[in-house]
């Protein structure tokens, strides 16, 4: 069974030592997908498998066969934005736009987890519904640097999509 990325199929590469993150890149040609660090510690890496946000660069391409791949790419276009993709553009919330691709992809998945009402560090308790304040959204999006230090547009970006205060 072949991978599906962005609503198209592909076949998996050969070669079983491949990342998902190269792949992705290499393969595919899906650049808006940025290599950090390749050690799973910035973020940049992130896309969505099946609806969860996971760091590319820490999974093998071989073992998601039958997966279905979301990229920055199968998000939204520049002519149709997705509404994070165009709060972030509202809010100024990037500067030289490395981390950008990773950080709205995480913050994708972080909105759908927020109404699942998963939890999260930021909480004392596990109980009652579970409100996308700026300390959920800073803790949920730890695993997301920004060496330009855009994170309080970055919060307001994602704050005003998941407070449904965006289109
Ligand atoms: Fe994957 Fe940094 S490139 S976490
Ligand atoms: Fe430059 Fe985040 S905008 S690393």
């Amino acid at each position: 069974m072949p991978i599906t990325v962005n609503d198209t199929a592909h076949d998996l590469p050969d070669d079983p030592r491949v990342s998902l993150l190269d792949f992705l890149r290499t393969d595919l040609s899906l650049t808006g997908t940025k290599k950090g660090c390749d050690h799973g510690q910035c973020g940049a890496c992130t896309v969505l498998v099946n609806g969860v946000r996971i760091n590319s660069c820490l999974s093998l391409a071989v073992t998601h066969e039958g997966d279905t791949v979301t990229t920055i790419e199968g998000l939204g276009t520049p002519d149709a934005p997705s509404a994070l993709q165009q709060a972030f553009v509202d809010h100024d919330a990037m500067q030289c736009g490395y981390c950008t691709p990773g950080q709205v992809c995480s913050a994708t998945a972080l909105i759908e987890e927020i109404k699942a009402g998963w939890p999260s560090d930021a909480r004392k308790s596990l109980d009652g519904k579970v409100t996308p304040t700026p300390e959920e959204i800073r803790e949920r999006m730890s695993g997301n640097l920004c060496r330009c230090g855009a994170y309080a547009n970055i919060v307001a970006a994602i704050s005003e999509v998941a407070s449904g205060g965006a289109k």
